[in-house]
């Protein structure tokens, strides 16, 4: 079969950004300003083409979570996060304490102003998070002992219905559940469970389905990629939900790995939800590791990378790869793992890092024998 026009068009684009060699940014497939030769700074290491060049011709989008405050103020901050990346996450911003930090009153600013660069920028949004039992406005935390489970139903379905309609058509994937599950695989013991029970689930992504019919309705959580109890009760939750007809159409692996804790069984995992007939995608990948960095920690960090996306290349229903945060200088890792850290693809000066080269190499042999946009 020919390939598709729109492949021969970026064939094209992926060549003239071969010839380029831009400096730390890569090259994006966004029309920028023609620089003129003088004006381009020689590169120690050229990286002629981004990941979300690398990435595009085989169909698979490559995200990075966004902190907004960054975004704001370094202009190199946001040309890597334009150059590299094809799709991006709220780091922060779209959670519910930022959007309704008091009740009623809503500040979309931040989640806009990513959501206007996401689309100056050719790229896609994922939106994170609905429901969560995390970060949640002070507001409701401060009624939840006493919320009638009327009540609970009445202001859950109204932030999903209030948030998903405010960027509707503008989110490719929505994570509308985040982390029910607790580490040993039962329903977290959250305010939704104990308030609403466990149909708090199949409820959100109903009332998501109704509110952005467009978007991607993901579940999302961590440890999934690890075979084990965890994995095992969210495919068979998910796996009842499908048969139940409730409106899901994707599982996010958070894939936040350890080099203490070894390599996961993620090809497996993500192949069998995918099975189910979903789209399944990495969602914030890093790779942490005890400070300071050992070579050897380096070494497992980088294959750890390389591993992580060649798990997503091997299974054709992986639609995105994203990371959580692109520099080890806005990190949520030190703050949340004691003693650990650079657990991302470029340093603390915004310098790329052995990682991103790990990455730019698996997506360079994926290219040569491409398997997913056939
Ligand atoms: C983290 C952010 O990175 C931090 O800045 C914030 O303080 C706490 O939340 N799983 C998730 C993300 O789904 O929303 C979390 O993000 C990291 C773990």
């Amino acid at each position: 079969m020919p390939p598709h026009p729109s492949r021969l068009l970026l064939a094209g684009a992926v060549a003239v950004c071969a010839s380029l060699a831009l400096v730390m940014t890569g090259c994006s497939s966004t029309p920028t300003p023609k620089p003129t030769p003088h004006t381009l700074t020689p590169s120690p290491t050229p990286t002629a083409l981004s990941l979300r060049d690398l990435a595009a011709p085989i169909g698979l989008r490559i995200g990075t979570a966004i902190n907004n405050d960054t975004l704001a103020r370094s202009t190199a901050y946001r040309s890597i996060a334009a150059g590299q990346f094809s799709s991006v996450t709220a780091e922060n911003a779209m959670k519910w304490s930022a959007v309704e930090p008091v009740q009623g009153k809503y500040n979309w600013a931040a989640a806009d102003e990513l959501v206007a660069f996401a689309q100056q920028n050719d790229q896609l949004v994922r939106g994170h998070t609905l429901v969560w039992y995390k970060q949640l406005p002070g507001w409701l935390t401060a009624q939840a002992a006493t919320l009638t489970p009327d009540a609970t139903r009445a202001i859950l379905k109204k932030h999903i219905f209030d948030e998903m309609k405010h960027f509707k058509g503008e989110i490719w994937q929505w994570d509308v559940v985040n982390e029910a599950f607790d580490d040993k695989g039962n329903l977290r013991d959250n305010l939704w469970l104990q308030k609403l029970g466990p149909d708090y689930i199949a409820d959100a992504f109903r009332w998501a389905r109704d509110a952005d019919p467009d978007a991607l309705l993901f579940y999302n959580d961590y440890d999934l990629e690890f075979s084990g109890a965890k994995s095992n009760a969210a495919y068979a939750l998910i796996k009842k939900l499908k048969g139940d007809g409730v409106p899901i159409d994707g599982v996010g692996f958070q894939t936040h790995l350890d080099t203490r804790y070894g390599v996961p069984d993620l090809q497996k995992n993500m192949q069998r939800f995918a099975d189910l007939h979903l789209d399944v995608a990495e969602t914030e990948v890093d790779v942490r590791t005890p400070l300071p960095v050992t070579p050897e920690a380096q070494a497992a960090q980088v294959a750890e990378y390389s591993r992580s996306l060649q798990a997503c290349l091997a299974v054709r229903r992986c639609v995105s790869f994203t990371v959580w945060g692109f520099d080890d200088g806005t990190s949520w890792v030190p703050n949340t793992f004691k003693g650990e850290g650079a657990a991302d693809l470029y340093n603390a000066d915004l310098q790329p890092k052995p990682q991103l080269d790990a990455l730019l190499k698996v997506l360079k042999e994926s290219s040569d024998a491409p398997h997913r946009a056939d």
